[in-house]
């Protein structure tokens, strides 16, 4: 099924408007909280949550990939989240299956690329097959880049880089002083994303629970009150209005800030009417 024969005017309309607004973040990040809550509510069982989690996840990924964003983290699992209740994690894990398995497809089709982060050889093995060949089939798509967190924990992420970059120091492929923050970003798991621009956390919680935590340095956060079941496109057209609203400034002044954008225009034009004039 193709997306993009998918919109409807509204939301092609909203879509359009957010567009217009000036650059999307180019990689959004998203903790997924809610889903045990809102099932509580409901008087039912946790894992019910975590089913319907699932549909706002199939939402999200088809509005990020409609809208143009390039690259989309989803918290799904923590190392922390190993902690519960045996019965819900093995619950989580056999969603997590369901959802390789239904929407591959659908995802191959529409050009998304699947990666994930995380301790992934602590997953069932079959998902790490599932995911294995799901990674293989994505990996010439040049759509949407859709990582997966799984078993994921920034600190256990920045932990191994250094363990790594030790054993790289000691086998003499590289000297301390090549430790630059560039370098360090090289040895994450996220070494091929971006630093994450945005970040959304849902259920109202204002914690970062262990993720990204060196990527989101200066990425903007936002927080919804809505469960995660609940969060659904016009939830990220609202959370993606709220960040293209923001002055990101980087440490700098606002009017540093303008005056660079108006460089920027000027010397982009200025490259468009060079280009006019060799053609
Ligand atoms: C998020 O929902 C999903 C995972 C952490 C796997 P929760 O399960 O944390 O739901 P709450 O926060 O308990 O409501
Ligand atoms: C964070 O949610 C992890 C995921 C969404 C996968 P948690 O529900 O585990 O976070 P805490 O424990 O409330 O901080
Ligand atoms: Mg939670």
């Amino acid at each position: 099924m193709n997306w993009n024969n998918q919109r409807s005017a509204s939301d092609l309309a909203k879509q359009e408007d957010i567009n217009s607004l000036g650059k999307l973040p180019k990689h959004v990040a998203i903790i997924m909280d809610g889903n045990g809550r809102w099932a509580t509510e409901k008087g039912m069982p946790r894992i019910a949550g975590h089913k319907a989690g699932m549909e706002s996840v199939r939402e999200i990924v088809k509005t990020s990939s409609q809208i143009g964003i390039k690259y989309l983290t989803l918290y799904a699992f923590s190392i922390e989240n190993w902690k519960r209740p045996a019965t819900e994690v093995t619950g989580l894990m056999s969603i997590l299956e369901q959802y390789l398995r239904s929407e591959i497809d659908e995802l191959h089709e529409n050009g998304v690329r699947l990666h994930t982060i995380g301790k992934l050889s602590s997953l069932p093995k079959m998902v790490q097959k599932l995911l294995k060949e799901s990674i293989e089939r994505t990996s010439d798509n040049q759509g949407l880049n859709l990582t997966l967190a799984l078993s994921y924990s920034g600190r256990w992420d920045i932990v191994r880089a250094v363990q790594m970059i030790g054993l790289d120091v000691r086998r003499g492929k590289i000297s301390p002083e090549d430790i630059s923050e560039s370098l360090f970003s090289s040895y994450l798991q996220t070494a091929n994303l971006p630093d994450a621009d945005f970040m959304i956390r849902t259920s109202g919680e204002m914690r970062l629970s262990n993720f990204l935590l060196w990527e989101v340095a200066y990425g903007e956060i936002y927080i919804s009150n809505k469960y995660w079941p609940e969060f659904r496109s016009d939830d990220l057209y609202l959370a993606l209005q709220n960040y293209m609203n923001r002055e990101r400034r980087y440490g700098m002044t606002s009017s540093q800030i303008v005056n660079q954008a108006q460089n920027e225009k000027h010397s982009n034009y200025l490259q468009k009417m060079m280009n006019v004039l060799k053609k």
